[in-house]
C-alpha cells in the first residue's frame, strides 16, 4: 500500500513513524512534511488547502491511501477531492468536517443527537455580548465559532478581558460564542469510524497553556500523556455509548456521515462528562503519544475506515505502559514565534520535529511555534516522562521553551474527580 499523509506537523510525523512499521506500507509520502519527516517518508512542496493540489499529488505519486493530518485542508475539501479521483481517503468531507469547522454546527449536532456539552450563547453583535456574559457569568468562556488555529477560546475571570476577546472577534467579521464554564480534568478521546463503526483509542491528556501549572495563554499543546490512570472505569465505553456513536449516527442520518478521525474534547465535570468541542482529525500532541502505543498496524486500520469496512476489522490491540510527550516551543511561542534558529541533536529517539526544515547546507532550522515533541514509552507513566524529559535535555534551540510539569500531576496521583 502507498500511503500519503498531508501535513507538516509532529503528529504527521508521529503517523509516518507509525504507517512506516506497518509491513503493508510498500511506499510512504508526507507533504509538505518536515525535516524529521524527511528521513522516513518522500517529500514535495504542497499548499494545503488546495483540495486540487492535494488530489492531484495523490494521483501522480500513485497513492492508495491518502491520510489528512490537519484541519485545514478538510474544511477546504482535500477529502472530497481525493475520493473524486478515485483514491481511498482517511478524513472527512468539507461538509462533515464542519464539526470543528464551526462550534455551532457542532452544538446543532449534539443538541440533535442528545449529546452532553457545555451550555451555550450565540451572539451576533456586540450588544448581545454583554448580555451573554451577564447570563452565562463567571469564569467567562468566550470562543471564535470558526477555525482559529487554537487561538480562539479565551477562558477568563476577568470580564474586561471577555470582552475585549469577543469584540475582536467580532471586528474581524467573525460570529462568538459564549459558553457556560466546564470545571473537571479534560480528557481527549479519539475514535477511528468509517461512519457507521466506531472504534476508540486510548484516552490521552494534553496541557494547553504555556507555563507551568496551568498558567499562561493557550496554546496549540505544550504536551500530553496516554494513557490516563486516574480515569473512572468505564470512561471510554460511556463515552462511545453516550457521545462518539450517537454523534457518528447522527451525521449519517443528515447525510453528511463522518469517517476519519473524530476527536472528543471532554471535560469531567460534577455533572458528568460533557463534550468541550470536537476535531474531525488526529489531536495534536496527543497523537504523539497515542500511537506509540498502539500494536495493531496503523495503515490497515485507516484503510478499513476510508474503505467503509470498520466493522471487519479486529479489535485494536495495545502495547502495555505509557507514552509521554514533551513540545520543545520557539522563543516567543504562541504570540510570535522566531523561526529560523539552528536545532541540533533532534535526530534521536522518540524526537517528533514539528516546525523544523533544513536549509541549502543541510541544516536543521526552526520553521514554527512548536519546534519539537520529544516523546518517549516506558513501563509505566513516570518511566516514560523521565525519559521525555532525558531527551528534551539532548535537544539544543537557542532560546527555547518547554513545560516541565508534563504528565506530573497524574504521576503524583494529583489528578481529582469533582
Ligand atoms: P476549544 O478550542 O473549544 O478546544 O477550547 C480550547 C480550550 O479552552 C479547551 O481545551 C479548554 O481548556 C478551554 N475551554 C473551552 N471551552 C470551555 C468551557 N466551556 N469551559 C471551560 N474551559 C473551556
Ligand atoms: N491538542 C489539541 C488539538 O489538537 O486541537
Amino acid at each position: 500500500m502507498r500511503v500519503l499523509v498531508i501535513g507538516s506537523g509532529a503528529r504527521e510525523h508521529a503517523l509516518c513513524v507509525a504507517l512506516s512499521s506497518d509491513p503493508a506500507v510498500t511506499a510512504l509520502a508526507c507533504t509538505p512534511g518536515n525535516a524529521g519527516t524527511r528521513a522516513l517518508a518522500e517529500a514535495a512542496p504542497l499548499d494545503v488547502g488546495d483540495p486540487v493540489a492535494v488530489a492531484a499529488l495523490a494521483t501522480g505519486w500513485g497513492a492508495d491511501l491518502v491520510v489528512i493530518g490537519p484541519e485545514v485542508p478538510l474544511v477546504a475539501g482535500a477529502a472530497d477531492a481525493v475520493r473524486e479521483a478515485d483514491i481511498a481517503c482517511f478524513g472527512p468531507s468539507a461538509e462533515a468536517a464542519q464539526i470543528e469547522g464551526s462550534k455551532s454546527f457542532a452544538k446543532h449536532v449534539m443538541a440533535a443527537a442528545g449529546v452532553p456539552t457545555a451550555r451555550a450563547w450565540p451572539v451576533g453583535g456586540a450588544a448581545e455580548l454583554e448580555t451573554a456574559l451577564d447570563e452565562a457569568g463567571p469564569p467567562y468562556v468566550v470562543k471564535d465559532d470558526g477555525l482559529a488555529a487554537g487561538k480562539g477560546v479565551v477562558v477568563t475571570t476577568d470580564r474586561d478581558a471577555a470582552v475585549a476577546h469577543g469584540h475582536r472577534v467580532l471586528d474581524a467579521g467573525g460570529t462568538v460564542l459564549v459558553e457556560e464554564f466546564l470545571d473537571g480534568p479534560e480528557v481527549s478521546l479519539f475514535a477511528v469510524t468509517d461512519g457507521t463503526t466506531v472504534l476508540p483509542l486510548l484516552p490521552a491528556q494534553d496541557h494547553k497553556r504555556r507555563d507551568d501549572g496551568d498558567a499562561g495563554p493557550n496554546t496549540g499543546g505544550m504536551g500530553a500523556y496516554a494513557p490516563l490512570p486516574w480515569a473512572p472505569p468505564g470512561l471510554v465505553d460511556e463515552v462511545l455509548a453516550t457521545v462518539l456513536q450517537p454523534t457518528v449516527d447522527e451525521m449519517r442520518r443528515r447525510g453528511e456521515p463522518f469517517s476519519g478521525l473524530l476527536y472528543a474534547g471532554l471535560a469531567l465535570t460534577s455533572r458528568g462528562v460533557r463534550v468541550v468541542e470536537f476535531n474531525a482529525r488526529f489531536g495534536d500532541p496527543e497523537t504523539q503519544v497515542v500511537l506509540p502505543l498502539l500494536e495493531t498496524p496503523l495503515a490497515g486500520l485507516l484503510h478499513a475506515a476510508a474503505t467503509g469496512t470498520l466493522a471487519d476489522h479486529p479489535p485494536l490491540r495495545w502495547r502495555p505502559g505509557a507514552a509521554v510527550t514533551v513540545v520543545v516551543a520557539a522563543p516567543g511561542y504562541p504570540e510570535a514565534p522566531r523561526t529560523g534558529d539552528p536545532v541540533t541533536g533532534a535526530d534521536g529517539e522518540g524526537v517528533l520535529h514539528a516546525g523544523t526544515t533544513v536549509d541549502a547546507r543541510g541544516t536543521v532550522r526552526s520553521a514554527g511555534g512548536r519546534v519539537l515533541a520529544v516523546t518517549a514509552t516506558g513501563p509505566d507513566l513516570a518511566a516514560a516522562r523521565q525519559t521525555a524529559y532525558e531527551r528534551v535535555a539532548a535537544v539544543r534551540l537557542d532560546g527555547a521553551h518547554w513545560r516541565t510539569d508534563i504528565a506530573l500531576a497524574a504521576v503524583e496521583g494529583r489528578i481529582a474527580l469533582p
